[in-house]
């Protein structure tokens, strides 16, 4: 796996030192205030439960199904602890694409005020990292990244400007994460879970904002040009975020089947034939909606979905309306 990436967006020195953005200072200095500490802030001492699962049962959807309930009782477990140490890695993997990136922002930002609320950013992100990985130790299993995370984050951080880092990671990659946790805080049985996705997103929710703040003042200033390739260039990051191209290395969720001891395909087909029979709801549901309810109105909300673009959307199916 490729681990150089190349990127030709300048640092910029700015001397300025005086703000003029208070929105940013007020997220600044609550970033300071939220910071916490993985060693002290997450209760390790108390341990996984050997009898329980990490995510509710209830709460994930293929225990539903005929295919889980065939399967041994011993398989059952692996395959859910398999399936959440993959789901958990793709996170690691991912705060560690955010760290690199944030890194790139307080270079590349051009304000003062953005550098610094972007350096608080950077500790959040080494913070994050540092959490999944103590907690994939505790469940004893890892996974590579995924082939389409890393083919986005590589598009993100190889980004020639500040504006399509900031819209590839604190919009998109950060509503994923987002959407993402906020089903984990439902779905989490584990009490130290529960603890690490009530801190991290804590900290998501400022990310999410940083971009929002900076890109809707930003892309209404952006020549006519820029913003159209800033429209382009998101539209590319969900085309492989969804599946479209990319992800030609890297790991496959299959895997975790596989170290269960399960035909991944076979699984998927039983599964699929189930759920058409059931309701006619295609596998991806959950995943979508994160789509639909955080990443693409956010993307809407800092001018990105134009008319120009919007029949696009419509047609991958991200915005339902006509
Ligand atoms: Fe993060
Ligand atoms: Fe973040």
């Amino acid at each position: 796996m490729k681990l150089e990436v190349e990127t030709t967006c300048p640092t910029q020195w700015r001397f300025e030192y005086q703000s003029n953005d208070p929105a940013l200072d007020d997220l600044y200095e609550r970033a300071k205030k939220d910071q916490w500490n993985v060693s002290v802030d997450i209760p390790w001492d108390q341990g996984l439960r050997e009898d329980s699962d990490v995510f509710k049962r209830a709460e994930t959807a293929i225990t539903q199904t005929k295919f889980f309930n065939s399967l041994t009782e011993q398989t059952q477990s692996d395959l859910l602890a398999n399936q959440a140490a993959f789901m958990l890695s793709q996170f690691m993997h991912g705060e560690q694409g955010a760290l690199l990136c944030c890194g790139q922002l307080v270079d590349c930002v051009p304000s003062i005020e953005g550098k610094l609320y972007a350096a608080t950013q950077v500790m959040d992100e080494a913070r994050h990292v540092e959490v999944f990985h103590r907690y994939l130790g505790l469940l004893d299993r890892s996974y590579d990244i995924a082939g389409g995370l890393k083919d986005v984050l590589d598009a993100i951080l190889a980004a020639d400007s500040w504006q399509a880092k900031c819209v590839g990671m604190q919009i998109m990659v950060e509503s994923l994460a987002m959407g993402t946790f906020r089903n984990m805080m439902i779905q989490a049985e584990d009490p130290i879970l529960q603890s690490i996705v009530r801190l991290t997103a804590q900290d998501e929710t400022r990310h999410v904002a940083f971009g929002i703040l900076s890109l809707s003042e930003e892309i209404p200033k952006m020549p006519e040009e820029d913003r159209i390739a800033l429209e382009d260039f998101a539209l590319a990051a969900l085309g492989i975020l969804q599946g479209r191209g990319g992800g030609g290395g890297g790991a496959n969720a299959g895997q975790a089947a596989i170290d269960a001891g399960i035909d991944p395909q076979e699984m998927r087909d039983a599964i699929a034939k189930e759920r058409k029979e059931a309701t006619g709801q295609s596998f991806k549901t959950e995943q979508r909606s994160v789509l639909h309810e955080y990443m693409v109105p956010n993307l809407a909300k800092v001018g990105l979905i134009s008319d120009r673009i919007r029949p696009q959307y419509q047609e991958y199916g991200l915005i339902r309306e006509a």
